[in-house]
C-alpha cells in the first residue's frame, strides 16, 4: 500500500477550517491521515461527509498558547508517521473593536503570530521532501496600513525572526504608550499579527527551499469572526478555496508568496499579491 499523505489542518472543528478540512477528504482519494485539531481536542462532526475507506480522520488537541500541546502533537505525528505532508495553519482570532486590552492585544499576537510559527517550527522537521505549508492570514496584514519605514522593515529581503520579534517588541511597547497609532502601526493589533505572520512565512520559505511554504487570506467569509465586520459575502467552502490550492493544488515551486483574490468578495481560488 502507498504511504499515505499525512495532513494537519488547526482550526478545524468550526468555520474556514472544519470547511479546509472536508475539501481535503473530498478532494484527495487517499491514503490520507488527517489530523483535525482544536482546543478541545475532541470528536469531530463528519458533516455528514462519506469518509472514504483510505481516509482516517484523527481529532487531535492543539492550543497555539500552549507550546507543550504544540511539540506533544508534532511528537506523535512523528513518531506514528514519521512525516508530514501538508500543514495547513488555519486556526486565528480576530478582536474586532478598537480598544481591546493589552492582554487580548497580546492574545492576538501569541496566537495569530507567535502560536502559529510555533507550529511550522515544530513540525519543520518532520515535513517531508516538497511538503506543503499554508499560513492562513488576511488582507488585513498588507503593508498599505502600516507607514512606509515599517513597510521597508517588513519587506527587508534579509528579515530574520530576531528582527521580526524586534519589530513586534516596539509595537507592544508603542501600543502600551497609546502611540502606535500615531507612529505608523495600524489601530488593531489583527493587522500587526498577520502581517508578521506574511513575514514569518518569507522567512520560513527562504530557510526551507525544499518545502512550498505560502500564506494567503481566504476573502471576507461568513464565520463568527467574519461577521464581526459586516454580512460577509462569502460561504466557508468559498473561504477554502485558496488555502486548498495553496496545499494540493498546482502550484508549481512557487513558495514565500502571499496569495489572495482581487477583491475579499472574489471566489476565485487566488493569485500572488502584494502584501
Ligand atoms: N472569516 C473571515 O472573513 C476571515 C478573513 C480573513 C482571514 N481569516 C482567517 O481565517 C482563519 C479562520 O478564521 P474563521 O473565520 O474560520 O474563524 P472562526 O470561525 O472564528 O474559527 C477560528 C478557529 O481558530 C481556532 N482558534 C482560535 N484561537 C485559538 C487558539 N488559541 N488555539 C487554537 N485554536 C484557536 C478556533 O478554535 P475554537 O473553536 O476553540 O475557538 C476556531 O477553530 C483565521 O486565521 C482568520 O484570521 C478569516
Amino acid at each position: 500500500m502507498d504511504t499515505p499523505l499525512v495532513a494537519i489542518v488547526t482550526g478545524a472543528n468550526r468555520g474556514i477550517g472544519c470547511a479546509i478540512r472536508a475539501a481535503l477528504v473530498q478532494q484527495l482519494p487517499g491514503p490520507l491521515i488527517l489530523y483535525a485539531a482544536s482546543r478541545t481536542g475532541g470528536s469531530i462532526d463528519l458533516l455528514g461527509l462519506s469518509i472514504p475507506p483510505a481516509v482516517q480522520i484523527c481529532p487531535a488537541q492543539l492550543s497555539l498558547t500552549d507550546k507543550a500541546s504544540i511539540t506533544a502533537l508534532s511528537t506523535m505525528v512523528g513518531n506514528e508517521h514519521r512525516g508530514c505532508d501538508i500543514l495547513i495553519n488555519n486556526a486565528g482570532l480576530y478582536y474586532f473593536q478598537q480598544n481591546i486590552t493589552a492582554a487580548q492585544r497580546q492574545e492576538t499576537l501569541d496566537v495569530n503570530y507567535r502560536g502559529t510559527l510555533n507550529v511550522c517550527q515544530a513540525f519543520l522537521p518532520i515535513m517531508r521532501e516538497n511538503g506543503r505549508i499554508v499560513n492562513v492570514s488576511s488582507q488585513s496584514g498588507q503593508l498599505k496600513y502600516f507607514h512606509p519605514r515599517l513597510q521597508a522593515r517588513f519587506l527587508s529581503p534579509d528579515l530574520t525572526f530576531a528582527d521580526l520579534d524586534a519589530l513586534l517588541g516596539e509595537y507592544s511597547r508603542l501600543a502600551d504608550q497609546h502611540t502606535a497609532t500615531a507612529s505608523g502601526w495600524p489601530s488593531l493589533a489583527y493587522f500587526t499579527s498577520k502581517a508578521a505572520l506574511n513575514a514569518a512565512t518569507r522567512i520560513l520559505a527562504r530557510e526551507n527551499p525544499h518545502l512550498l511554504i505560502n500564506c494567503c487570506c481566504p476573502g471576507w467569509v461568513g464565520t463568527p469572526l467574519g461577521a464581526q465586520a459586516g454580512q460577509p459575502p462569502k460561504s466557508v467552502e468559498e473561504g477554502a478555496r485558496i488555502p486548498l490550492r495553496l496545499a494540493i493544488g498546482d502550484i508549481g515551486q512557487i513558495s514565500g508568496q502571499y496569495w489572495a483574490n482581487e477583491s475579499v468578495a472574489s471566489t476565485g481560488n487566488g493569485k500572488i499579491q502584494d502584501w
